[in-house]
Order: C-alpha cells, then structure tokens, then sequence
C-alpha cells in the first residue's frame, strides 16, 4: 500500500530572501526593479516575510544555476546572515535548476519560482469546490517535475508548523533517495487523476448551469484587470455583491456573478475574474480555465485598470496580452480607470486616455463615475449595432429567428445547408452569433 501523501496546502511564515534576474534581449513588461516589487508584494500576501533581495543581468541563464557561480555563493552568503528559510527566484525555474540550487544553498533553505509563490497564494484563496480542485491539480502538475526530495521532506515544507525552528529537522533530510521518489511520482500521478476525474465531474454540472444562464438570454459582463485593480471593489458598488475585497493580490478566485440593472432598465449580469499578473505561465492560465472560460463567453468586459499604479500602462498591456492568450480579444471592451481619487493631478491620466479608446473613468470605492459606466455598458450591449456576415445552418433556425427579431437584416442568400444573412446585430449578442461567422466580420 503506498503511503499517505500530506495535501499541499499554503507555505508556513517563513523568511524569505528574493531573487530577480533580467535576462538580455527578453521582453519584459517591468523593469527588473519593479517587478522585484511586485514579487516582494506576491510573498507578502502569501504570508512571507521578505528579509532582503538581489538582482542581476545576464545575457542567458546558466543551465545548471541559473544566475551565475559567483552570484550562488553571493546569495547563499546573504540567505546565512539574514536567516531565510526560502529564496524565491522571479524567474521560473527548471527542476534541474531547482535541484542545483538546493544542492549548494544546502538542505534547510527551500527553494521555488514565483510560479510555486503564486500557486501558493492561489491555494490560500480558493474557496469554491472547482477552485480548490483546480489549483491542486495545477500544484501537483507543476511540482511532479520538479520533485528533488522525497515527499516526506517537502510535505513537511508546505505543511505548516512554521518557520526555522519547525524546519529544523528537515536538515539533512534526504529520504530513502531514488526509490522512495519514484514511489512518490507515482503517488502523485495517482493523485493527479482522481482529481482530474472530479473535477470533470464539477465541470460536467457548472456547463449545465451555464447553458440555463444561457437560455435566460441576459448579457453577461466580466470583469478583467490586472490583480489588486479594484475589480471586486466594482462588483460590490454596482451590486452590493459583498465579494470578498483586500488589499492583497489575487483576493478573488472564483469566478462571482451578480445581477445588476442598468440605467434604461435592461438586467445584466457581472461577474468578476480572477486577477491577472504579467509572467503568468500559460500552463497556470490553462488550469484556471473555469474563471477564464467566463471571460471567453462574455458579451462585453470590463477592463478594470489601478491608474494610480506607476506602471498602470505595462499592467493594462500585460493584460491585454493574456486575453489574446486565451482568446478573448474578440470581445468588446470598456476600460475603466479605477481609484482616480488616488490621481492628484487628473492630466496624468491624460496619455492613457489619448491611447485607449472606449475608456471612462470611475472611483470604485467612492462612487464615482460609475452611472457613467453603466450608460456606457448600456449602449454598448444594447444600442450600438455592429456589422456581421453570419452563415447559419437550417438547423440552428432559431438563431435565423434571432437575427431577424433583434438584428438589420441587409441580405440573405439561401445555400444548401443553411442561410447566410448580412447585416447588423446589437453587440450583446456578438458572443452568441461568433460561431456562425463567415469573413467580411467586422466589430
Ligand atoms: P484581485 O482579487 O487581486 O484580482 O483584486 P481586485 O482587482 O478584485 O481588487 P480589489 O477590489 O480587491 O481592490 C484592491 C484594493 O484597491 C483594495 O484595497 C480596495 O479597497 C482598493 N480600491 C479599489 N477601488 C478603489 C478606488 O476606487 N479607490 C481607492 N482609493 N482604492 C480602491
């Protein structure tokens, strides 16, 4: 019988020294010090406590390191005089890198990637039974790889007791070495597939809620933005939702949905999505596929960005980015500047405003701006027509039906298998036509 594998839960508080390193001639959205910044930030809500940090520019990374000899002795110099328990590095890290680092800071210092730090954070904040599944299964997944320890050890890293002294006796821990990692891999194989199955399970029960929601034909509203942008903050000033809202990355998870009636009457429906952060690995954005698959399916968004952020712009690009990643670029967006009652001078907002169109601006938390908002949703969803060029099997007549109710019909040409119209439909019904799409679209 193979042995009880401990759940990977949340890090204990621990101390930890961060790492960031700007590799030559790699795009990166933050300048290495602000994105060093951002992962101090990460730690922090993940309940570390940053003792210091180091940086450096390299013109590749060294495949067995990453940073270079003399920056491992430098760091594993400052890991002993500040006492840390765990370096995280900004990069992501391979598992041999992971196994050579481990190797020479030395047993008792853990070592993970900001990947590792977000997952981490990711299994604090879910709360749904989807959620919780999801970010197991993305844990395991990205750890099967990279396992250098037996299990025991690493069970004892992420599972709780806390600190130096209840790591104590991890020093020299190693295992029974080959084997017993083997035993492990399997086990966490094993335990990929049980949650693999439930999860479809979950999955299987949330389509047939989304195709009820569907069929009730209210237009459906996400809201995107990068983490900590005030997305939640909106949902409850539009909604009362009561979603959970902190001053900490990723507060939200779990995809929330609320009603809410806009200014002319029309009921839509807003829900809010978790938090994007610029080098979020496309294996993470895959395992979250439940809150994405909200966005994909939306009629319009709302991309939700913190102007008082000093890199609001490479925020609103890093989220950008993600959506044509997930293929979501296709729908309509609203950007709405958050927290202007943070700008001190409102013509900071000026360029991006020059450089983003269909923008408003609002205040989330002291409600401002935001009947503004909702006009604008408003006739985004229900006023603006939009041209299409749409070929619909005879089978699928009741989007035929659709189309002529609630759309301009300019030309229809009847074919074989089914009729393509041309004309022009109101944009909350865009998502729902997009399949039918012949060329000649235009949004
Ligand atoms: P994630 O869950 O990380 O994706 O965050 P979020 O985008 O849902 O942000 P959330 O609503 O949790 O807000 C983050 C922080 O910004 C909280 O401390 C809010 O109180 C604050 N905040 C949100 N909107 C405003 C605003 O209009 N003005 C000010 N001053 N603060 C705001």
């Amino acid at each position: 019988m193979s042995k009880k594998i401990a759940e990977p839960t949340t890090l204990p508080k621990q101390r930890a020294f961060l790492v960031g390193v700007e590799i030559h001639g790699q795009e990166a959205l933050l300048s290495l010090e602000d994105s060093l910044e951002e992962l101090s930030r990460l730690a922090d809500t993940a309940g570390l406590e940053v003792v210091g940090e180091t940086s450096q520019r390299l013109e590749h990374p060294h495949p067995e390191t990453y940073v270079g000899s003399g920056k491992v002795e430098e760091i594993k110099a400052l890991v002993e005089e500040t006492l840390a328990d765990v370096v995280i590095f900004d990069n992501e890290l391979s598992p041999r890198h992971l196994r050579e680092l481990e190797e020479r800071f030395g047993n008792h210092v853990q070592v993970i990637d900001r990947t590792t730090l977000i997952l981490d954070i990711f299994a604090q904040h879910a709360s749904t039974r989807e959620g919780i599944l999801q970010v197991e299964l993305a844990q395991y997944e990205y750890r099967l790889p990279r396992l250098t320890r037996a299990w025991t050890h690493l069970a004892r890293q992420t599972g709780g007791g806390g600190g130096r002294a209840g790591r104590a006796g991890g020093v020299g821990l190693r295992g029974p070495g080959e084997t017993q990692l083997e035993v492990d891999r399997r086990e966490i194989r094993r335990r990929i597939a049980v949650l693999k199955a439930e999860l479809e399970k979950v999955r299987a029960h949330r389509m047939r809620y989304r195709a009820q929601r569907r069929r009730s034909e209210i237009p459906v509203i996400s809201l995107v933005g990068y983490t900590n942008a005030g997305k939640s903050t909106l949902l409850n000033s539009l909604s009362n939702a009561g979603v959970y809202v902190a001053n900490q990355l990723f507060a939200t998870l779990d995809p929330v949905t609320r009603r809410v009636e806009l200014p002319q009457g029309h009921r839509v429906l807003f829900t809010d999505t978790v938090g994007f952060i610029q080098k979020l690995p496309t294996q993470l954005v895959a395992a979250f596929r439940a809150t994405l698959e909200e966005i994909t399916e939306a009629d319009l968004l709302i991309h939700v960005v913190d102007s008082s952020h000093p890199n609001a712009l490479a925020q609103w690009r890093a989220v950008q980015q993600t959506l044509i990643e997930i293929n979501a670029d296709h729908i309509p967006v609203i950007t709405a500047f958050n927290k202007i009652d943070l700008l001190t001078d409102a013509d900071e907002l000026g360029s991006l405003l020059e450089e983003i169109p269909n923008a408003v601006t609002i205040s989330a938390q002291k409600r401002i701006g935001l009947s503004n908002l909702l006009a604008m949703v408003e006739e985004r969803l229900f006023e603006v027509l939009l041209p299409v060029r749409v070929h619909i099997p005879y089978q699928q007549g009741r989007f035929i039906s659709l189309f002529h109710e609630q759309g301009q019909v300019e030309q229809v040409e009847h074919g074989r298998g089914g009729v393509t119209i041309q004309g022009q439909i109101p944009g909350r019904l865009l998502t729902r036509f997009r399949p039918f799409f012949t060329h000649n679209k235009k949004q």
